[in-house]
């Protein structure tokens, strides 16, 4: 997905440098374009092309690029092709004013067509440059910057945030409408970005911006105003202290893989946690005076919402309805009332349709809960309490630690719910590390089985399910091949049909539900097909499995978790073989911030 940073400084200096390194924080969100554009000797110096962040400022020498303020954005493409022209920052019509957004602008068409009329240079089919165009409409009236843009709010329709600067102010100007915008406060320098971990490497003071406001920034100072009234609002400015280590590979070939390994410490760090903060008790509170529950989420997240309602169910008693967040508003948007409880899973705490769901049931409920990695996120500052995931930083943009960590926290949850010791959590950390260690050999040669293959199942039952679905999700994101993740008793519905020699099917497994998961496999192997099976050792497993991923022995609501694992270690290996780079696979992006 997009992402703009920008850099204001007292001396002009090679911001170039920072804007390039600042570019690529966020270039684990996923883009196809990359632009640059620097205020130099009283002229905008805009450079932008298609390609990765490393290989466009290279070639466009970005470092070099020198000047006392500037702004770097990676497209994600939504309006427009992914081509230079189209590719931002862009300037306004006579080059006095430039900028880039992230979000969609959704009456993109309707905006062309008038600004055109207008007279107006439109140079691209991309929604980014209306922005631009927007404010200097306004600006070219007489109005100053900040109304400009006030006014030009009121015009464009959708959720986004950009960046904007003129080349006769000494100022950068940002606005936030829907997608995230989070501002850095520096020595003689400020800066914005889309997302907070992109700022820490540059400071630690903090400002979170709210919708409807506008940032004002000068060397020395940062001013925000409302888009309502034009009035100035006083910000908190909030230090934080994390460290910019997790932003590196430490000898791991991938992000993906170094994150798989950081998980049993994830883990642990989570688990203390929840041992220690009072908010697990808030947080349950809600939820018990609640009649109804739902989880939200979506991809991987919404997959732990699955594994989550499972435990909640059967260990809490507690009945909660697992859903992707855009069925949520369609599907039981009628039925949310005060007595509804909306637990938001999210690990960016960004994606749209998880924040769209929240903003719909917090016209209804108060009891808006969310489960977020990224501290100072939507979600984080939109819910009545949350939890963190405690996971750290993730780059790579299939999820494995957040997801881990998601699980872990359910089940703690559900545990603590249903009146059960946490105690033994304690054991899930060196259990997860076991299954790595004992795992990878048979992922990295199932792999290669499993690289002639351009289609296959995976299947769970019961506690199983979503991890089936999630297990599933990792093989397409960063292998390209067709994976479904289903039910095992659904199997033979339709989909058996698929079956013929050699066919793959992964089978997940706890200890309790050997036997029917035995009776699936059949249905497959008495066909031609191989049925993976991931589970613990058992009689009915070791005599029926084409092939078993052992796990270590644990407990039917530990093995779950642990099933996940190997899951992470097939899909990553399998992706490395056929040449693919798990960290940043084809189209997709970390943080989805459009519907
Ligand atoms: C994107 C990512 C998925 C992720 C999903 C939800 O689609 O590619 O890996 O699971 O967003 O992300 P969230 O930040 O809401 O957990």
């Amino acid at each position: 997905m997009c992402g703009i940073l920008g850099i204001i400084t007292l001396k002009p200096r090679a911001i170039g440098r920072d804007l390039v390194a600042g570019g690529k924080r966020l270039s684990y969100r996923g883009y196809d374009s990359v632009g640059c554009a620097v205020m130099s000797d009283g002229k905008i110096d805009l450079r932008k092309d298609v390609g990765k962040v490393d290989e466009v400022s290279k070639k466009l020498n970005f470092s070099e690029m020198h000047g006392d303020r500037g702004v770097i954005q990676l497209r994600w493409a939504t309006f427009g092709a992914p081509s230079k022209n189209n590719a931002q920052p862009h300037l306004d019509c006579d080059g006095d004013m430039v900028g880039a957004h992230n979000g969609n602008i959704v009456n993109t068409p309707q905006l062309r067509e008038q600004f055109m009329r207008e007279g107006h240079t439109v140079r691209s089919t991309n929604d980014g440059e209306l922005c631009i165009h927007a404010v200097e409409k306004y600006y070219d009236e007489g109005y100053n910057m900040v109304d400009s843009i006030r006014k030009a709010y009121g015009d464009l329709r959708g959720d986004y945030a950009f960046i904007i600067f003129n080349n006769k102010e000494k100022k950068l100007y940002a606005v936030k409408k829907g997608s995230g915008l989070v501002v850095g406060i520096g020595k003689d320098e400020m800066y914005c970005s889309s997302d907070l971990p992109s700022l820490l490497p540059l400071t630690k003071k903090i400002i979170f911006l709210s919708d409807g406001e506008i940032v004002s920034l000068s060397p020395k100072e940062a001013k925000v105003f409302g888009v309502s009234d034009g009035k100035e609002i006083k910000k908190k400015i909030i230090e934080y202290r994390e460290n910019a280590e997790h932003a590196k590979k430490g000898g791991y070939e991938h992000f993906m893989l170094k994150e798989i390994n950081e998980q049993p410490v994830a883990a642990e760090d989570l688990i203390e946690l929840l041992d220690e903060s009072e908010y697990a008790d808030k947080f349950l509170d809600v939820i018990k005076s609640s009649d109804k529950v739902f989880f939200v989420g979506c991809g991987s997240s919404y997959h732990a919402c699955l594994l989550g309602s499972y435990y909640f169910g059967n260990i809490a008693k507690k009945v909660v309805i697992p859903v992707v967040a855009p069925q949520f508003i369609s599907e039981y948007g009628h039925t949310v009332d005060d007595k509804t409880c909306v637990v938001l899973v999210s690990q960016s705490g960004e994606t749209k349709d998880v924040i769209n769901a929240m903003n719909y049931a917090k016209e209804k409920t108060d009891k808006i809960l969310g489960v977020i990695n990224v501290i100072g996120s939507t979600l984080m500052n939109s819910s009545k309490v949350y939890l963190p995931l405690a996971a750290g930083y993730e780059v790579s943009v299939p999820a494995t630690k957040t997801f881990i960590n998601q699980c872990v926290m359910f089940l703690y949850l559900a545990k603590k719910m249903g009146g059960k010791s946490c105690d033994d959590m304690k054991k899930l950390p060196p259990l997860i590390k076991d299954t790595i260690e004992s795992t990878t050999d048979d992922c990295k040669r199932l792999a290669g089985y499993l690289k002639k293959w351009d289609d296959m199942y995976c299947l769970g039952y019961g506690s199983t399910y979503g991890i089936a679905r999630e297990a599933a999700l990792k093989i397409k994101e960063i292998t390209y091949s067709h994976c479904e993740g289903m039910y095992s008793s659904e199997f033979k519905h339709g989909p058996l049909s698929a079956v013929r020699r050699g066919y793959p099917v992964m089978f997940i497994s706890s200890l309790k539900d050997v036997d029917v998961i035995v009776s699936h496999m059949n249905e497959v192997i008495c066909r031609g097909g191989r049925a993976i099976s991931i589970a613990e050792k058992s009689e009915g497993m070791v005599r029926n499995a084409s092939e078993l991923i052992e796990l270590p022995h644990s407990t039917d609501y530990f093995s779950p978790v642990l099933a996940a694992i190997p899951a992470q270690l097939i899909a990553y290996y399998l992706s490395v073989s056929r040449g693919i780079n798990p960290d940043f696979p084809r189209n997709l992006s970390k943080t989805i911030t459009v519907d």
